[in-house]
């Protein structure tokens, strides 16, 4: 019996082919790919206003966002703390301190309500993210942000690709930040980006993203590189390099049959799934979004049983998240209640989703579901 894991990334001849032509240029490094999978990005995003920078992985992306929003040394920064611990790190890389907010009952992103009582004299920034195939509530947060002074970081690690009350998914934000790891709706094998408001952002991130060398990315998007430069500030080494944005660029292609894809993937799963009584599957129809995960919270005491029955069957499944004040490096950080994170994350199971799956593999996967509610 094939087992079917959580994820499946959609690897193609045309990825492959792609990789070994990036790979025959000889420039491995940052160069010509990377220009064109930003520029491919942009376009896809639809913006002229905006300046999209890629970066090694989601993570490096959002502590170099943090940096640009100037959190620094005792800062505060208000997240979820039902979210990826690649945020919760980066908030402590830059030296400030996560603030755990709850998460709102159906959307499952940050409760604006509660993170409003969160803020003090030293947040100074926020992180909203779109928890897989629900969108956070973006206005009401940019209003937030903007009458309390801080910086938004918009976590769009789930949601690249889809629209937001009709507007692309990175085209309206503060910060604004994808990931293309190996698991993501599109990937990069390992990938992430920032698109930002201003060419002075962007030209920071430049400098920033490769350990702080005044390259002229003219010159490094011709395959070369300039042998003098400046070093302004503090810099890492998190550009990303030319063969993993040539595969991008081949995903970022096909991400229409993708979407469609795992719309009607996520549609059959809801139609499916909300039929039983002990099931709450996600508060959308998928339209305009292209979910990256289908989770389904289930009752605390039922979930390490029907995973158990699932592995029997040959489903993986996955757990998204253990919320952040459950790991002891995080236990201290401040917080308010977040009894709503704590149920979620009692509840929470992710079952497989691919961007190619077959209809068998998903029937296979709704009936393990039913079959153990139904026995
Ligand atoms: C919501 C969220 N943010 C950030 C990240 C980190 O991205 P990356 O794996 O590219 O570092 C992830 C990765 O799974 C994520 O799910």
């Amino acid at each position: 019996m094939e087992r079917i894991p959580v994820f499946k990334p959609l690897i193609r001849q045309a990825e492959i082919n792609a990789a070994v032509a990036a790979l025959e240029m000889g420039w491995l490094g940052m160069g010509r790919y990377v220009g064109d999978f930003e520029a491919a990005v942009r376009q896809f995003i639809g913006v002229e206003d905006r300046f999209t920078v890629a970066l090694s992985t989601g993570h490096a992306a959002l502590h170099l966002a943090l940096i640009l929003a100037g959190v620094s040394r005792g800062d505060e920064v208000i997240t979820p703390a039902f979210n990826n611990i690649a945020d919760f790190q980066a908030i402590r890389a830059v030296g400030a301190e996560p603030v755990f907010c709850d998460i709102d009952e159906v959307t499952l992103c940050i409760d604006l309500a509660r993170a409003a009582e969160l803020i003090s004299p030293r947040t100074k920034a926020m992180i909203v993210m779109d928890y897989d195939c629900v969108l956070c509530d973006h206005d009401a947060a940019q209003e937030l942000a903007h009458a309390r002074g801080i910086r938004l970081v918009h976590d769009a690690a789930h949601s690249f690709g889809g629209k937001y009350k009709g507007r692309t998914i990175g085209s309206f934000s503060d910060i604004c930040m994808f990931s293309f790891d190996p698991v993501k709706t599109i990937t990069c094998i390992d990938g992430g980006m920032l698109v930002v408001r201003s060419a002075e952002e962007a030209e920071r991130l430049h400098e920033m993203r490769l350990i702080g060398m005044g390259q002229p990315v003219s010159v490094m998007y011709e395959n070369r590189r300039a042998w003098t430069y400046d070093v302004r500030g503090p810099g890492f080494r998190y550009h990303m390099a030319n063969l993993h944005a040539a595969i991008g660029l081949q995903q970022l292609a096909s991400l229409q049959t993708i979407s469609e894809n795992r719309q009607k993937l996520g549609r059959r799963y809801n139609d499916a799934l909300s039929r039983l009584p002990q099931v709450v599957v996600p508060a959308t129809d998928f339209t305009d979004i292209t979910p990256f995960l289908y989770y389904i919270r289930v009752p605390a005491e039922e979930r390490d049983a029907l995973r158990a029955h699932l592995t029997d069957k040959g489903i993986d499944t996955g757990i998204h998240w253990q919320p952040g004040h459950w790991f002891s490096y995080f236990k201290d950080c401040r917080r308010g209640d977040l009894s709503v994170t704590d149920r979620v994350g009692h509840q929470i199971l992710s079952l497989p989703l691919h961007s190619d799956m077959c209809d068998e593999l998903q029937v296979r996967v709704i009936e393990g579901v039913v079959s153990y509610f139904r026995s």
